[in-house]
């Protein structure tokens, strides 16, 4: 059977959609709508099908995401022309950046750092403070952020209508009509969604393939997990994320509050979202101000207990790490990569 990808360049995300082993890599375009009931979790997270993930109101489908991923590389999302999302979430980065806080328009800088883009079909709530409550709430807030892209809604809907590719792909994907705001958020968080990553050799280990997940990162892992070190408390099995917020020590007196930001609430002060560590090796700098330069910085820090602030949550203390702990917990953290996602020609621009 012939594979659409190659056929009619359509079926770019097929293999994501129906994560699970690849197994309607293979389907026909007229399959394409069961492609989307697979089971699609990598190990560790809810097995629901990707597809049911998305929100009834904005459906996954494979044109959505297609054209989600063409917006995403597009620099005219940006006033100047001259920032797509893309500049700031780079693949090679598990779709974070370099840069302790990205540059957006005109060389502007916000003040967080940029987080990887993983899994975040199974996210909760968006951004280091949590203020987006769905991906389509998050999406055009770069496109308006003064700091970022800068571009209004209007004017980004104007630049749309004015390609005949992006009116038919829109027409396509949506059933007619010209692009609006909702569709293009739709579109947008249906790329968002098929960025999934679950080919690690952390997911072959959990799976029950310890080709790759050598005794220095069994090691790590048993330590992580442990209620000494107390990891898995935030970053659990698997998506090693409990989407919650919590004050791991970073914050310091007078810096970002975090959640507090949102809620407004005294005991929110320095919160904020724990990140998945899904290919964390490839996204630094660390944490939501990029503090942190190396992943051997974060390990220092909490064996030190945090920075000293009264926020700090009661499970981070100061841990007594040797260091073959901080070398296991090192090769634990480096087995999270998954070098299909990060080359994975489908996510690219
Ligand atoms: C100038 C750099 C920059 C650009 C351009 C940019 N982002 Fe971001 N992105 C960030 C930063 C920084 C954050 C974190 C901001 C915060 O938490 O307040 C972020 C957060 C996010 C998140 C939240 C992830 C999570 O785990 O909560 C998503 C999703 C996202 N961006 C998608 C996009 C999309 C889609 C675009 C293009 C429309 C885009 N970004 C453009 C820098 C950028
Ligand atoms: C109480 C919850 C909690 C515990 C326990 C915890 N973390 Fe975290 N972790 C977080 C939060 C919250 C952040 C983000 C904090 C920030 O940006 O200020 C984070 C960030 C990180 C990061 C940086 C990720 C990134 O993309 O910037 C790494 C790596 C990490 N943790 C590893 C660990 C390890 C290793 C342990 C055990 C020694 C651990 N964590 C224990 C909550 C926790």
């Amino acid at each position: 059977m012939a594979n659409p990808a190659r056929r009619s360049g359509l079926s770019r995300f097929g293999a994501a959609l129906a994560w699970a082993g690849c197994v309607a890599c293979q389907a026909e375009p007229s399959e394409r709508a069961e492609l989307l009931t697979e089971q699609a979790a990598p190990a560790g997270y809810r097995a629901l099908p990707l597809a049911q993930l998305a929100p009834l109101a904005s459906p996954l489908s494979e044109a959505r995401a297609e054209l989600g991923r063409r917006l995403f590389y597009d620099k005219r999302l940006s006033r100047t022309g001259q920032v797509a999302c893309s500049s700031c979430h780079q693949q090679a980065h598990a779709f974070s950046d370099v840069a302790f806080v990205s540059s957006g328009v005109e060389a502007r800088t916000g003040t967080r750092n940029t987080p990887a883009l993983i899994n975040l079909a199974w996210g909760v709530t968006f951004f280091w403070d949590g203020r987006a409550a769905s991906l389509e709430e998050q999406v055009t807030q770069p496109i308006e952020n003064p700091l970022e892209m800068d571009l209004s809604l209007g004017e980004a809907l104007a630049r749309l209508a004015s390609d005949p590719v992006y009116v038919s792909a829109f027409n396509a994907a949506f059933d007619g009509g010209p692009a609006s705001v909702e569709t293009l958020q739709q579109a947008l968080a249906s790329f968002l969604r098929v960025l999934v990553s679950g080919t690690s050799p952390y997911d072959r280990h959990l799976r029950g393939d310890d080709a790759d997940f050598g005794p220095a990162a069994q090691r790590g892992e048993i330590l992580f997990n442990s209620d000494q070190a107390a990891c898995s408390h935030c970053h659990p099995v698997g998506p090693l994320t409990n989407n919650g917020y919590f004050s791991n020590g970073t914050y310091i007196a007078g810096g970002d509050p975090g959640r507090q930001g949102i809620t407004g609430l005294t005991g929110d002060l320095g919160k904020f979202k724990v990140p998945t560590l899904r290919n964390v090796a490839l996204s630094a700098p660390y944490m939501h101000d990029g503090s942190l330069a190396t992943l051997s910085d974060v390990i220092e820090q909490y064996a030190r207990g945090g920075r000293g602030d009264p926020t700090t949550d009661p499970q981070i203390i100061p841990l007594s790490l040797t260091d073959e702990d901080k070398a296991d917990l090192l090769a634990f953290l480096s087995a999270l990569t998954d070098d299909r996602f990060l080359n994975d020609p489908r996510y690219g621009p």
